[in-house]
């Protein structure tokens, strides 16, 4: 009787606290959307059958938090608008995300802007989400990425992922970056 009586106070305290936390989580979640709509660097060409919201979540993913263009830019950020030299912070859009940069042993960040049929670094979301899964390189199965951070990347949800997906495949399509100036 006791037990009981104790289970179903703790159940109505656990309800309690989900609709008391549940609109601030909503509210979190749409603010990190409109964040990730306001600090996309370029300007976006959403996909007919991708999810804007998808996208912008997307954005706020590889802008704010995973920082991918910090490796797959050869040149981040213009001297006038590096913010490791105390100016104003502007990415660099004529490299955004098109790879280029060395990091040694002949390893190079790869072009992860989309390709002529649309999809970001030449990959489906199947062999992108194994690839940030597993670091298995796409090229080469049989060969571990050694910079790309998927050991983190890994445990992110399925609609992270798609959503970093979908924001990869709405920048703008840029040949690869190298030795060439950008
Ligand atoms: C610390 C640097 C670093 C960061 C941060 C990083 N990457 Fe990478 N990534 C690399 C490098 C270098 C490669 C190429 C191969 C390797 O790691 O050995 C790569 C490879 C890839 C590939 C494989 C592409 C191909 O054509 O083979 C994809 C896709 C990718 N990265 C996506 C991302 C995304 C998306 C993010 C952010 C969520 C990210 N990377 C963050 C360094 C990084």
């Amino acid at each position: 009787m006791f037990k009981s009586t104790f289970v179903l106070r703790s159940m109505a305290g656990f309800m309690l606290a989900l609709v008391c936390t549940l609109p601030v989580w909503a509210d979190e979640i749409y603010a990190e959307v409109k964040r990730g709509q306001e600090i996309a660097p370029v300007p976006l060409q959403i996909p007919a059958d991708v999810n804007p919201i998808s996208v912008y979540f997307g954005s706020y993913l590889v802008e704010a938090v995973a920082t991918c263009n910090s490796c797959h830019s050869n040149k981040e950020y213009t001297a006038i608008n590096n913010p490791f030299e105390g100016k104003p912070k502007k990415v660099n859009a004529t490299c955004y995300l098109n790879g280029g940069q060395s990091f040694g042993s002949g390893i190079v960040s790869a072009n992860i802007t989309p390709d002529k049929t649309g999809k970001p670094a030449g990959i489906t979301f199947k062999t992108f989400k194994n690839l940030m899964r597993t670091g298995h390189d796409p090229r080469d199965p049989g060969t571990l990425l050694q910079v790309m951070p998927w050991d983190g990347f890994q445990n992110m949800t399925e609609a992270s992922l798609k959503a970093m997906y979908d924001y990869l495949s709405s920048i703008p399509s840029l040949p690869t970056g190298g030795n060439s100036p950008c």
